[in-house]
C-alpha cells in the first residue's frame, strides 16, 4: 500500500462516521470566530450538539507556524466528532494547509467558502470564491485530492444580487469534485447577515445532488430546526447565533425532533450553573482575565428572562476575577431564593 493509500484506509472510518452522523438529522454548531472554540464546543456537544464545527482558521497563519492558528487545530480526545474548517484564497496553500489539519485527526475538513466580511472575502477567500464558480471548483478539487479525511464545504447561496443563484450549479460540481457535504447558509454574501435566509435555497441545492446537505440562517428555535428540516429535506441543521445566548436550543431541538417534545426552558438554577461552568472554563483554558472576558458575551443570553437579569450582567460585565464573577451568581440565586418567593417560579 502506497502511503496515501494507508492513509486513505485509516480515513475510511471518518468518512463512515460523518455519512452516519448526517444520516441522523443532526443538529450542528456552526463555525464562529472567537465563540465556537475548544470550550464552548464542549459545552454544546453536552446539551445536545451531535457536531461542531471549529471556528475557521487562516490557512496563511497556519502554514507561518502561528500560535494562534496552530491552537485552533487542538482537538482534545474529548472534542469529537468536530471539523475544522479552514479559508484561504490561494487553492494550493488550502490543500497544504488541509494537510496540516488533517493531522490533527478533526472527522472532516470543511473549507470555509461563506465568509462575506469584506477583509477576507474582498482578497478572494472565504465568500470571495462565489465570484468565480469555476476557481471554487477547481480549488476543492485539489483540497479533496490532497487529502484523506472527508473534505466538506460551507457555503452562501451566492455572492449578490444574480438572478439565478449559483448555489444549484455549485452544489452538483462540488459533489463531482468528491466534497462529502455542504452547509448552505441561506443569504447571499452581500447580504451579510442581514434580511432573512431563504431556505427553499437548500432544498433546491439538495434535490439536485446526492450528498447530505445542511440548513443554515436563522435557525433560532427547536420548532425552525424542525421547519427547515420539513421544508428542506436536508440532512440536518446548523445553529450559530442563537447558540451563543441560547445553547439549550441543541437539546430543545433534539426532544422536538426526536420525541416531538417540548421542553420547557432551563430554570435559574441551570442558567446560573452554565455561567458558572463556562467561566470557570473558559479562565482554565485562556487564564483569569481573557477567560472571564470572552465569556462576557454569553451572559445576558445566559441570563435571559431572570428577575434583574440586566443589573446582574451589568455587575458581571465590570468584573474582573473569577472568584467574584461566582459569588455574584451564587448571591444573585441564593437571593432570589430567600427575599422573592413571589418569584419562586422562574427561580425555581
Ligand atoms: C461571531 C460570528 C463568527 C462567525 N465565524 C464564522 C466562521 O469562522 N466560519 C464560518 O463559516 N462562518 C462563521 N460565521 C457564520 C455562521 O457560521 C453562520 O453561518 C451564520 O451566523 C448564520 O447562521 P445563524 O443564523 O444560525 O447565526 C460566524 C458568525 C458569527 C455571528
Amino acid at each position: 500500500m502506497s502511503p496515501t493509500e494507508t492513509l486513505r484506509a485509516r480515513s475510511a472510518p471518518s468518512a463512515e462516521t460523518l455519512r452516519a452522523l448526517l444520516a441522523a438529522r443532526p443538529v450542528v454548531l456552526a463555525p464562529m470566530e472567537d465563540v465556537s472554540d475548544v470550550v464552548f464546543r464542549r459545552l454544546c456537544r453536552g446539551l445536545g450538539a451531535e457536531l461542531c464545527v471549529t471556528e475557521f482558521v487562516n490557512v496563511e497563519g497556519l502554514l507561518r507556524g502561528c500560535r494562534t492558528a496552530r491552537r485552533k487545530l487542538e482537538l482534545p480526545p474529548d472534542d469529537q466528532p468536530t471539523m475544522i474548517q479552514i479559508y484561504g484564497s490561494d487553492p494550493s496553500r488550502l490543500a497544504e494547509a488541509a494537510a496540516v489539519a488533517e493531522a490533527s485527526g478533526p472527522l472532516a475538513l470543511d473549507i470555509n467558502c461563506g465568509c462575506w466580511v469584506p477583509k477576507i472575502a474582498g482578497r478572494g477567500a472565504g465568500a470571495g470564491w462565489l465570484r468565480d464558480p469555476d476557481a471554487m471548483v477547481s480549488m476543492a478539487k485539489m483540497v479533496v485530492e490532497r487529502v484523506a479525511l472527508p473534505v466538506t464545504v460551507k457555503t452562501r447561496i451566492g455572492w449578490g444580487p444574480e438572478s439565478h443563484m449559483p448555489i444549484l450549479d455549485l452544489a452538483r460540481r462540488l459533489e463531482d469534485t468528491g466534497v462529502q457535504a455542504l452547509t448552505i447558509h441561506c443569504r447571499t454574501a452581500q447580504m451579510g447577515h442581514s434580511g432573512a435566509a431563504d431556505w427553499s435555497w437548500a432544498r433546491r441545492a439538495r434535490e439536485g445532488v446526492s450528498i447530505p446537505v445542511l440548513v443554515n440562517g436563522d435557525i433560532k428555535s427547536a420548532e425552525d430546526a424542525r421547519r427547515a428540516l420539513e421544508e428542506t429535506g436536508c440532512a440536518g441543521v446548523m445553529v450559530g447565533r442563537r447558540a451563543i445566548e441560547h445553547p439549550w436550543i441543541f437539546r430543545e431541538a433534539r426532544a422536538l425532533l426526536d420525541r416531538g417534545e417540548r421542553l420547557p426552558p432551563p430554570d435559574a438554577r441551570e442558567r446560573i450553573a452554565l455561567c458558572k461552568a463556562h467561566l470557570r472554563a473558559n479562565v482554565e483554558a485562556r487564564g483569569e482575565h481573557h477567560g472571564v472576558c470572552v465569556t462576557r458575551r454569553h451572559l445576558s443570553g445566559y441570563l435571559k428572562g431572570l428577575p434583574g437579569a440586566a443589573q446582574l450582567r451589568q455587575r458581571l460585565v465590570v468584573t474582573d476575577g473569577l472568584d467574584r464573577c461566582l459569588a455574584i451568581l451564587d448571591e444573585a440565586l441564593e437571593g432570589r431564593r430567600s427575599t422573592a418567593p413571589a418569584e419562586a417560579g422562574a427561580w425555581a
